[in-house]
Parts: structure tokens; C-alpha cells; sequence
């Protein structure tokens, strides 16, 4: 169907008749409405990085594996491995809290760009201006926090020109119910990702738990009970055709579809191979540690999947930006924008200088995008860079002769959590030759006149050798050892945390980039918010015709579209539906990615699917729809014209690694696994009908739409 994430409260305004002539059978208020339970209700934001939904009226959730990924792995050990061989609690007594771990549900948004930009012109200065942005953002939702009842923010649409609140229940409590083994919930593992046809069971279940009288708690409380949604999604057997309905609620995290060609082309040509190099590098030496060691495979499992996610992401993005043109379309629509602005001086007067000056701050950004780029992705690419930084508050009371006892206490209590977390998953042999790789191409890589002091030392004192300079940190630091660093915590002093050569490493690094590199970088700020700004406001203004949706940011949207099958490139065309017969052709014994459990194997070659088959007795898998979504969504609803959740949203797929920054209609599909394979999984194979009968399972005849 159409691009669009859409703000779920203009629905009715912008989509609703459009969802109509599609299928959807459900009235605007059912959808969206802020005094009554509508499906809103039942979709929630999973520890700010996935979506979730109910499931029952007992808080029961569903999201996709990969969200669970992290905490299934923080309670597996080599002798009880949950990952590996999945995991359904028999009974509620048995659901594993997650220290850290939360989920939002949105209680209202608003539309507060008049109060944001009160008073503002296009004459006010731009720093100005910011300033005041900030301010009213804060005052604003520091008002909707209530004392701390709600979360609260307000963020920014189409670059600056309007603003919306968003005010949520934050639920502390968040209990792991069940997942499939890897080998479902991951199966294809990194060859598929990104990939259609697709065969992965991606799920796992949570149950949020809230006091007594339904209201949530900052973190987990023994006496807690399951949480009773406003609504929870009815389930549907009854599977999807090519043409049906179907809606996508969730939290999208980020798209820049409005990016100029300046801004793709350095991507292209700079960013993008930077960072899959630098991924390259590391991945590689952690699966070769990894490899070796089943302990540290396991230590390194949810670090190696998030890092790999995104390393094919960048190369599959950039591979699809040279197929598609994406640069040169970009280049023919600011001509053409251009043409229009030429052609009446009032427009010239409001947007005539947007794209000189985007493009002349992208010539200036081009010289320093790769301190950029090197300083997230190598300097803290180092597990221990990262967690040095986080001494970076305790360095500063340090530093402060008149900072008070009590706070430099309560910085040093604050990284005993941190601590934890580190030591659980490292291995510093691991993190020393990445430290040794990572830092030495950012060595050779960046600019000189760009680099940190520090390697002023490893080249008079370590010959220019990386790897002894990371001899030296590694031997002499205290921050890869727990006991030597409680030691420091202990009896913290500047003088102590100064000598750590990881610290100073990391200190100088940071320091550079806040005095080199961050200034060049501010200088170019404010002109280019007024120029993005003043772009996406002429964008919409020549274009009246298309109703622009904004870019994602975190916040709840709706996208809405159709199951539909597409032709890859000439001569391929993708089926919409895959299933079990697939899992079969994929299956081999000697490759991890693609080990089917010998019991699914079982329920495969008998055709034992008991409910969950579909009219032609075919174990349905997974699905793509056309709806567009992006990270974030991971784990989304899949709704049918009848309200009815249909699957879960779990990708995109290869042919369109672009749409994050360009929305290609016949070529972006969302990757769906099929609800009925998930209650497959949850029923036969993980034996645990227990959580299939608590939800509201539905069977009513064919698809609407
Ligand atoms: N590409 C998916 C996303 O970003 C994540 C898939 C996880 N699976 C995997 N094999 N790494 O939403």
C-alpha cells in the first residue's frame, strides 16, 4: 500500500476512509480513542527498543524472540541453557523477572506545538530558539509527570515544525513467560536475516505485573500480580490471503525519509562502509572466541546479535542505495524543489536558502563524520572504553574540590549495578584483541590532525603498535577485574582513577571529541536545523496533493496495508506465505543457523500441526504484508480488518534495506510470523497449552478484506 507510520489520534482524520475500502471492519474509535479501550490499549513499548501486545487479560505479552533475546540469554547458564533449548513456565510462580526491563502504555497524546513555538518567528535567532524548544518541552512534560506518576516527553516531527506529548504507565515488573529454542526462535540466524522467504519462529512471551489495585511498580515486587490491560487482542486461526487487510501498530524507532541527497550520499560513500568494516573486525574475533568456548559463546550471544543485526543492515542499505538510484532520485526531487522555489519570491523568502545550506554543511560535516563515526563504532566498539565511560560522573565530583561526600557515595553505589552487568557477559582476552584491532584502525584511519593525544603515546612509546599499547592497558587497568575494581569503589580518588591507562584512554578519546571534534560539528547545528526545517516545510507545501506521514521516532503509529507477494527483481517473484516444507528444505544437521529441533522434526515429517494447519493441511509459518515499519517494530501486532491479532511483525526484507531512507512501494514487505505457527510452538512443540488457553482464540470464517 502506501508509505506512511501513521499518528494514531489523525487516523480517523487521514486513514480511516482509505482502511475502509481495504478491509478494515472496525470503527475509528475502536482503533484509537483516549476515553474508551481501543486497540491502542493493547500495544505496548518494550524497554524503549520493541513493541509488545496483550495477549490475555492476565498481562499476558507477545513479542518477537530477538526483543527477548537479551533477557532469555541473562538467565541461561551451559548447564541450563534457555536459549538453547527454549523454555515455557509451567506455572506463574515460574516466570523469571528481569532486572531493568519495562514496558509503556501510552495513556494519551497531544499535539503541543503551539505551546512549544509560542512567540517563535522566523526572525527569532536559532539558538534562541532552541533554547526555548527545550525549555517548554521540559516544563511540559514535567507538568503531564504528575509527581512522578507517569513518563513523560515531548518530541519533535517533521525536523522542527510541529511537536507532540506523549504520556505513558511505566511497568517495572516484567516477567519471561516462555520462548522457543534458538534454533526456532532464530532459525536462519544471520544468512536470513533480513531476508524473505523466512522460517523463523521469531517470538517470546513476557507477562507485565503490576500492585494489587492494577497500578505499576518502578521494578520487580514478590507480592505483584498479573496486570489487567484495558484490552487484550483477540487470536485468529483463521490465517491470511494474498489482498487481505492488515494493520501494524507499534513503536517504529527511526527513520530519515526527508534526508537530502547530500546526507545519503555521505552515508553511502562514508559512513555505511566505515561502520561494516569496523563490525567486520569485530564480530569476526568474537566468533572466534566464541567458537572456542561454549561459556563465551553464550556470554557473547545477545552482544554478537545486535552487532551482526546492524552490520547487515549497513551493507544491505548500501547495496540497495546503488541498485535503487537512491542519490540520484533524491538529486531530480531538489531540482525539482528548486524549480518551485524559483518561481515565486514568497517561497524564496521562506525556504530559499534550505538546500545551499544543507548542502554547504554537509561538505563541512564530510570532513569530520569519520571521528564520527570511528569514536561510536571503534573507540566504543570496546567493551571497556564503554564501561570506563561510565566513571565519567564519579571522575567529576573527583575533580570538584567542593563536591560533598554524599554525592561522590552515590556515584560510586550507581556503578555497582553497571559492574554487575559488565562482568556477567565479558571476557577481557576477548576485549583486549578487540581493543587492539578497533583502536588501531582508528590509528590509521582518521584524520591525525582529528586524533586523540593518547595516540601521540603509542606511537613515542609502543612503536605505532596498537596491540602492545593494549598489552599495557590491559595489564595494568582495574577495570577488568571485579575484585580490583571494588577495591577502587571502595576508596574512590582521583589520583587512582587518573592512573588507569583505560580510563585515560577513554578520557582522552571522549576529551577529544569534546574539544575537537563536537565544536566543528555544534558550528553547523543550528544552520542546519533551520535549513531541515525550512526543506520539510517546502516539501509539504509543493506536495499538496501527498499527505506526508512523519518520520518514525520512537513514538506510537499505525501502518496499514495489505498481504501481498512481490517481484524481487526480473524474473523472481516471492510468494506471501512460507511454511513447515520450507523448515525442511532449510534444515542441516551440520550448520548451527540451521539445526531444526528433533522434536519439530518429528511433528513436521507426521504432519502433526492439531489445530494450527492451515485449509490445505500445510503448517503456515510466516507472512509479509505491505505495511511499512521499521526497528522498533520488532515484535508488533499484525491485525486483521476484524481487530484480531493475525502475527507478529519481525522484518524487512533485502530487496528493500533502503526504506529507512527512501519508501520503495513495490518493494518494501514487513516480515510476519504467523500467529498460528506461534501457538504451534507455544502447544506442540514447547507443550505448553497452558498459555494457548488463557488467550482469546478466534475462529470466524474468512478474512475480511
Ligand atoms: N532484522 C531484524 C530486525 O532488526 C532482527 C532479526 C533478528 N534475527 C537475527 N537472525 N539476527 O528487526
Amino acid at each position: 500500500a502506501d508509505e506512511g507510520m501513521w499518528l494514531p489520534m489523525y487516523v480517523k482524520r487521514l486513514n480511516y476512509v482509505d482502511m475502509q475500502k481495504k478491509g478494515l471492519q472496525l470503527t475509528a474509535e475502536e482503533i484509537y480513542d483516549i476515553n474508551n479501550a481501543s486497540l491502542k490499549d493493547a500495544v505496548v513499548q518494550l524497554g524503549g527498543f520493541c513493541t509488545g501486545e496483550f495477549v490475555s487479560g492476565q498481562g499476558l505479552l507477545l513479542t518477537n524472540h530477538h526483543c527477548g533475546y537479551d533477557a532469555i540469554q541473562s538467565h541461561s547458564t551451559p548447564e541450563k541453557n534457555l536459549l538453547a533449548d527454549g523454555f515455557f513456565a509451567a506455572n506463574k510462580s515460574e516466570e523469571k523477572p528481569n532486572p531493568g526491563l519495562f514496558v509503556d502504555i501510552l495513556v494519551r497524546m497531544e499535539d503541543v506545538t503551539g505551546q512549544v513555538l509560542e512567540g517563535i518567528t522566523p526572525q527569532t535567532p536559532e539558538q534562541e530558539r532552541a533554547a526555548l524548544v527545550q525549555q517548554r518541552q521540559k516544563q511540559l512534560a514535567d507538568a503531564a509527570k504528575e509527581n512522578g506518576q507517569y513518563v513523560a516527553y515531548v518530541r519533535d516531527f517533521f525536523a522542527g515544525n510541529e511537536y507532540y506529548m506523549f504520556v505513558y504507565q511505566r511497568f517495572g515488573d516484567v516477567r519471561l513467560v516462555g520462548a522457543p529454542p534458538e534454533s526456532v526462535g532464530k532459525f536462519g540466524g544471520d544468512t536470513d536475516n533480513w531476508m524473505w522467504p523466512r522460517h523463523t519462529g521469531d517470538f517470546s512471551m513476557f507477562r507485565v505485573y503490576a500492585s494489587k489495585d492494577n497500578k505499576p511498580t518502578t521494578s520487580y515486587v514478590a507480592d505483584n500480580v498479573p496486570y489487567v490491560p484495558k484490552k487484550h487482542l483477540p487470536v485468529s486461526l483463521q490465517g491470511v490471503s494474498e489482498g487481505d487487510f492488515a494493520m501494524v501498530f507499534g513503536f517504529p524507532g527511526r527513520t530519515q525519509r526527508f534526508l537530502p541527497a547530500a546526507g545519503l550520499q555521505l552515508t553511502l560513500d562514508q559512513s555505511n562502509p566505515a561502520r561494516i568494516k569496523l563490525r567486520d573486525t569485530r564480530l569476526k574475533l568474537w566468533k572466534e572466541d566464541m567458537d572456542a568456548d561454549p561459556a563465551l559463546r553464550l556470554k557473547y550471544a545477545s552482544k554478537y546479535a545486535s552487532i551482526a543485526n546492524y552490520w547487515k543492515y549497513f551493507i544491505g542499505q548500501n547495496e540497495g542505495m546503488k541498485r535503487l538510484k537512491t542519490v540520484d532520485k533524491k538529486k531530480a526531487e531538489e531540482v525539482q524543489f528548486a524549480q518551485w522555489i524559483a518561481a515565486d519570491p514568497a517561497r524564496q523568502q521562506l525556504y530559499g536558502s534550505a538546500l545551499q545550506d544543507i548542502n554547504q554543511n554537509y561538505a563541512a560535516l564530510r570532513e569530520f563524520n569519520l571521528s564520527n563515526v570511528y569514536l561510536n563504532e571503534a573507540a566504543f566498539g570496546t567493551e571497556i572504553m564503554t564501561f570506563a565511560a561510565r566513571m565519567l560522573p564519579l571522575y567529576s565530583l573527583l575533580k570538584d574540590p567542593n563536591a560533598d561526600k554524599a554525592a561522590i557515595q552515590k556515584a560510586t553505589a550507581d556503578l555497582k549495578e553497571p559492574a554487575a552487568e559488565f562482568f556477567k557477559d565479558y571476557s577481557a582476552p576477548t576485549d583486549k584483541k578487540v581493543f587492539a584491532a578497533l583502536m588501531g584502525l582508528y590509528y590509521t584511519d582518521v584524520p591525525k590532525a582529528q586524533q586523540p593525544e593518547v595516540f601521540q603515546t603509542v606511537a613515542k612509546q609502543y612503536g605505532g603498535s596498537m596491540k602492545k599499547y593494549a598489552d599495557y592497558v590491559f595489564g595494568n587497568t582495574f577495570m577488568t577485574s571485579p575484585t580490583k575494581l571494588n577495591a577502587f569503589l571502595a576508596a574512590p580518588t582521583l589520583a587512582k582513577l587518573e592512573a588507569d591507562p583505560a580510563f585515560k584512554t577513554m578520557n582522552s578519546v571522549y576529551t577529544n571529541y569534546v574539544q575537537k571534534i563536537s565544536p566543528q560539528l555544534q558550528a553547523s547545528q543550528a544552520t542546519m536545523s533551520r535549513a531541515n526545517r525550512q526543506y520539510v516545510a517546502g516539501l509539504r507545501a509543493k506536495n499538496t496533493d501527498k499527505v506526508y506521514s512523519p518520520d518514525a521516532n520512537s513514538t506510537l503509529r499505525l501502518s496499514y496495508g495489505t498481504v501481498r507477494s512481490y517481484e524481487g527483481r526480473d524474473a523472481v517473484s516471492y510468494d506471501y506465505q512460507t511454511t513447515g516444507q520450507g523448515i525442511l528444505e532449510k534444515e542441516d544437521a551440520s550448520n548451527p543457523e540451521f539445526v531444526v529441533p528433533a522434536k519439530e522434526l518429528t511433528l513436521l515429517k507426521s504432519k502433526d500441526f492439531g489445530p494450527y494447519a492451515n485449509k490445505n493441511g500445510q503448517l503456515p509459518v510466516a507472512f509479509i504484508t505491505d505495511n511499512d515499519i521499521t526497528g522498533g517494530n520488532s515484535g508488533s501486532p499484525v491485525i486483521n480488518g476484524r481487530g484480531e491479532l493475525i502475527g507478529l511483525a519481525f522484518d524487512g526484507n533485502w530487496e528493500a534495506m533502503t526504506g529507512d531512507l527512501a519508501y520503495d512501494p513495490d518493494l518494501k514487505r514487513c516480515i510476519n510470523v504467523d500467529i498460528r505457527y506461534v501457538l504451534f510452538c507455544v502447544d506442540k512443540l514447547g507443550g505448553a497449552k497452558h498459555l494457548v488457553d488463557e488467550m482469546t482464540v478466534v475462529n470466524k470464517g474468512p478474512n475480511p478484506g
